[in-house]
């Protein structure tokens, strides 16, 4: 199997990125951050917050995250209710970051993640996926942007949905995230010794693309 692993802080496009580079090579995508949100869900469904450790993990380990393919498309479900859409939400984002500091609750993800990784092609983006999930693909990407840039990428999509929203407060969030996902014990976020750095601030989707693609041959 041929697996490439695109790992980067939150907004620098690696799902947008990885969508493609997938659909062109025919591999399946795999959105390992959707996973770990679907488990923040079931928290935040519960009322369980996410410092209330062995509650987190007890939830983790009792709820049946799956996903499936709808012409193309990743969908994610929890229980086998299609949670996709829910999971986008702002304040599901920044709790997956925080349970996602918890080791049981990635051993259960990261096992998912390999047997697919074993069985299909894939173009898998998350933190760790060079690192610890797929020390051993085929490439490696660490795609990364300013938090500037990724703030008004955020911003952008966020007020084509039609929300309101505040730049600084957008870029503040994501800072504090890739805090967070940079500095936690397990599986921090760091480029891989062998990763192929992209830093896209100065790049269009269709350059990024271009590029791995270029690498993939
Ligand atoms: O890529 P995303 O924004 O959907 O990810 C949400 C959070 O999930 C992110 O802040 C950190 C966590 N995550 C992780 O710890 N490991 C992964 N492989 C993917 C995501």
């Amino acid at each position: 199997m041929y697996n490439i692993a695109i790992d980067g802080p939150a907004g620098a496009g690696k799902s947008t990125i990885a969508k493609i580079v997938a659909k062109e090579l025919g591999y399946i995508y795999v959105d390992t951050g959707a996973m770990y949100r679907t488990m923040a869900l079931a928290c935040y469904r519960a009322g369980i917050k996410s410092d209330q450790k062995e509650e987190v993990i007890e939830k983790c380990k009792s709820v049946d995250v799956s996903l499936g393919y709808e012409n193309g498309t990743q969908k994610v479900y929890l229980n086998g209710e299609d949670v996709s859409i829910e999971i986008r939400q702002e304040v599901i984002g920044n709790m997956t970051s925080a349970i996602a500091v918890y080791g049981p609750v990635r051993e259960i993800l990261v096992k998912m993640q390999q047997e697919l990784a074993a069985k299909n092609n894939v173009v898998m983006d998350g933190r760790d996926i060079g690192t610890a999930v797929l020390p051993n693909a085929d490439l490696k990407i660490y795609l990364t942007a300013s938090s500037r840039t990724r703030a008004e990428r955020r911003y952008k999509e966020l007020v084509e949905k039609g929300q309101k929203c505040n730049i600084d407060d957008i870029e503040k969030d994501i800072i504090d995230r890739d805090y967070r996902d940079m500095h936690r014990e397990v599986s921090p976020l760091v480029q891989a010794e062998d990763a192929v750095l992209v830093e896209s601030s100065d790049m269009t989707i269709e350059q990024v693309v271009e590029a791995i693609t270029k690498l993939v041959k």
